[in-house]
């Protein structure tokens, strides 16, 4: 079992959402945050209240997935949270040790998916 951790450009979560469910991954949570990168905001993006501090506004996604599906969820949020310029975000991946689902205390990997 894993944790897939990503920063996401907010436009892509609709379509990260839609290429995860084609692998029938439909649970995921989703947290607002700011952050940066390796390269300072470009000064275009600071307008309105969108930003500030010159971090820029991302989402952050994370999937719970069992070992047969990691590689499956990584390349679908890759490619559809891609869009080629710098600053598209990033994905990590943890170990997770158990899982289990609160209303039935199953656990491991029936938990999970
Ligand atoms: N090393 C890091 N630690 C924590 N958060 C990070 C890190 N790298 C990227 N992020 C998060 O991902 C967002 C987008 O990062 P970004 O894609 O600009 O990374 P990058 O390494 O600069 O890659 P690129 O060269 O493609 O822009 C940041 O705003 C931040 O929220
Ligand atoms: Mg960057």
């Amino acid at each position: 079992m894993y944790k897939i951790e990503a920063i996401i450009r907010p436009h892509r979560l609709e379509a990260v959402r839609n290429a995860l469910k084609e692998h029938d991954l439909i649970a995921i949570t989703v947290s607002d945050c700011r952050g940066a990168g390796r390269q300072a905001a470009p000064t275009h993006t600071f307008r309105g209240s969108q930003y500030s501090h010159g971090l820029e506004l991302r989402l952050r996604i994370e999937v719970f997935v069992n070992d047969s599906h990691l590689e499956v969820a990584l390349d679908a949020i890759q490619e559809a949270a891609c869009t080629g310029e710098v600053g598209d975000g990033k994905i990590l991946v943890f170990k997770a040790e158990q899982a289990v689902r609160i209303r039935t205390n199953e656990r491991g990997e029936t938990a999970v998916h």
